[in-house]
């Protein structure tokens, strides 16, 4: 693995988490009723994560001598709260990951404060993972 490979990693990472950002801010305008209003208050502390994960990986890629994507990755837009909330889920399991496998090639490449930061973001998706099942489950 190379460090070609950990940029390649983190643009995706970045797409995905411009494409969040959308995304939540997307379902903040659908989102109606008491359930929508607690999904917004949810959504809006997810967003300024998202945007100071997106931040610091621009800043990361460009360290590490990489161009950093602007290109948000699509998303689908499935009808009603529950569904939207389930593919948030899914999607926020799935950043867990990636984060997860960028931690262990940045520690691999001897990026010590890089691969502790990943885990801390890997660790607050897992938490936003948390929030969405808690609000899944009452639905
Ligand atoms: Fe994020
Ligand atoms: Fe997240």
């Amino acid at each position: 693995m190379s460090k070609e490979d950990l940029i390649k990693g983190l643009n995706e990472d970045l797409a995905a988490e411009l494409g969040t950002v959308i995304r939540y801010t997307y379902q903040s305008s659908q989102a109606v009723g008491f359930v929508g209003f607690e999904l917004r208050e949810i959504l809006k502390d997810e967003i300024t994560d998202e945007l100071g994960h997106a931040a610091f990986l621009m800043d990361v890629i460009v360290d590490l001598g990489g161009e950093p994507t602007t290109t948000p990755a699509t998303f689908d837009k499935p009808a009603g709260l529950k569904a939207m909330l389930e593919l948030d889920l899914e999607m926020e399991k799935h950043d867990v990951e990636h984060y997860q496998a960028h931690a262990a090639l940045a520690e691999e490449l001897g990026l010590v404060e890089l691969k502790m930061k990943l885990e801390e973001m890997a660790a607050d998706e897992a938490g936003h993972a948390r929030e969405l099942r808690r609000l899944v489950k009452g639905l």
